[in-house]
């Protein structure tokens, strides 16, 4: 049996809590995309838990994996496991021989790309989180990347760095002007990478990611495929080039961990949506309520003020700054063709409506159930970044819902929704082909209803 957990707008929706939830019924917990771009929050009691790399599931005893189709900063890896075990915990962890590895030199490069894209015309920069995921992403695809299996192969390894350290140093240096540092040194990314081979051994953590998992299944374990980031930020699926450089959609839980596409089909597929919309980064959203310096384009810090009054509102009651980067992020209202392009592209059974607190107390609740492009109606995502810019949102206006005793709320069960929630979730559900799945109503795990557990 499995779950697989996908982001359904630019990520953030609170995936961490959704998986954290599940989890429980999961014996293994897979990443199988992206890299420590991600932020997850992960509520255990008193105790707050922030992951970039680790799947959630780990703060829970449930085995984590980073999969094959995820790269790996392994300086982040180990940070995260010794700030566990100094927490009191022991995470169990397995790290795919095929993921690639994102080295220091990947970071340079996403800092000094970035800057160049801004300059540019039309400026291309997405605003990326300088994890160096697009550089060690492109390097994979490439063929010259260094992968996790590399790194216990002194020779394979030295041959590879020997090749694309000079081109990345050339194309630092000689295409955008940049000064170099160790970053780009052959020698001491050598000496690094051994010592995080040898550590990978040490603490067996290497893995055949496919075989693994298809063991543990044998075995009847349960497995939780968790996805990072969301479908707009989907490279192939979403708002490009503002995306990040890899797939978040369902149909990567199965090329990123090495298990066939009917073992996901096969299980249940939940999108996560939070009650409204945020983003981080630059790109294009429809729905913004007026805007983030450095993020919206054209933006100037002086919008309408309804709209300054809502944005601020929202941000601070839903804690929305970025967990890994820091940076206050970009709120919205809920954006229905947004959520039907995920729930299509990524063939939700399920979906889990979070963050129905946040919004409480607001005189009214927007939905765009659909955008004006050139006077036409479309309930589309178009495939143009520029276009979904030119979107007008056609919205549908709810009565707002009063703030409640939220765990009370939890506990009661769905019923005890204020009936303003209930006709928003209902309403957001209906609108995609999916069954509710639960309801969150604040950060910790006991603040979610659920109304259909994934695990049946
Ligand atoms: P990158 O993944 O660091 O290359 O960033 C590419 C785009 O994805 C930027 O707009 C980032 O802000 C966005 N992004 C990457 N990871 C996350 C995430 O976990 N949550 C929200 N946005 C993200």
């Amino acid at each position: 049996m499995t779950v697989t957990i996908v982001g359904s707008q630019y990520g953030d929706e609170g995936k961490g809590g959704a998986v954290d939830l599940f989890g429980d019924g999961a014996d293994v917990v897979v990443r199988y995309q992206g890299g420590n771009n991600a932020g997850h929050t992960v509520v255990v009691g008193e105790d707050t838990y922030e992951l970039a790399l680790l799947p959630s599931g780990v703060v829970r005893g449930t085995t984590a994996v980073i999969g094959s189709g995820c790269v790996v900063d392994l300086g982040t890896l180990f940070e995260e496991l010794d700030g566990l075990r100094e927490r009191g915990l022991d995470p169990k962890v397995r790290v795919a021989e095929r993921a690639h590895v994102v080295l220091p030199y990947h970071r340079r490069l996403d800092g000094i790309e970035e800057a160049a894209k801004a300059d540019a015309d039309g400026d291309l920069a997405a605003g990326t989180t300088g994890r160096g995921i697009g550089p060690a992403y492109e390097d994979k695809a490439g063929r010259r990347g260094v992968r996790v299996c590399d790194l216990r192969d002194p020779e394979t390894l030295r041959e590879r760095l020997a090749y694309v350290v000079p081109h990345r140093r050339a194309l630092a240096e000689d295409v955008y002007g940049a000064t170099v540092d160790e970053a780009f040194d052959v020698e001491s990314l050598f000496e690094t990478c051994r010592e995080w081979g040898r550590r990978l051994d040490r603490e067996d953590l290497a893995v055949d990611c496919g075989a693994y998992l298809d063991r543990r299944r044998r075995a009847g374990d349960a497995v939780l495929f968790e996805g990072a980031q969301g479908t707009l930020l989907d490279v192939d699926h979403g708002t490009y080039p503002y995306v990040t450089s890899s797939n978040p959609t369902a149909g990567a839980a199965a090329t990123g961990s090495g298990v066939g596409p009917s073992v996901v089909s096969d299980g249940t597929v939940v999108g996560v949506v939070k009650g409204y919309l945020t983003r981080v980064g630059t790109g294009p959203f429809p729905t913004e309520l007026a805007g983030v310096e450095g993020q919206t384009a054209g933006y100037d810090g002086a919008g309408d003020d309804r709209e300054e009054e809502l944005a601020t509102t929202i941000r601070e009651a839903g804690g929305e700054y970025g967990v890994n980067t820091g940076r206050p992020r970009r709120v919205g209202w809920l954006d229905l063709p947004v959520l039907r392009h995920a729930a299509r592209t990524s063939g939700f059974d399920g979906l889990v409506v979070g963050h129905v607190d946040v919004l409480a107390d607001l005189d009214a609740v927007r939905v765009a159930e659909a955008y004006r492009l050139d006077g036409e109606r479309t309930e589309t995502v178009p495939a143009s970044a520029a276009d979904l810019g030119r979107c007008e949102p056609v919205y549908r206006t709810f009565d707002g819902w009063p703030d409640v005793d939220w765990p009370a709320v939890a506990e009661r069960g769905y019923e005890a929704l204020p009936d303003g929630a209930r006709e928003y979730v209902e309403f957001v559900v209906d609108a995609v082909d999916a069954d509710l799945t639960a309801v969150g109503v604040g950060p910790g795990r006991e603040e979610t209803v659920v109304v259909d557990d994934p695990w049946g």
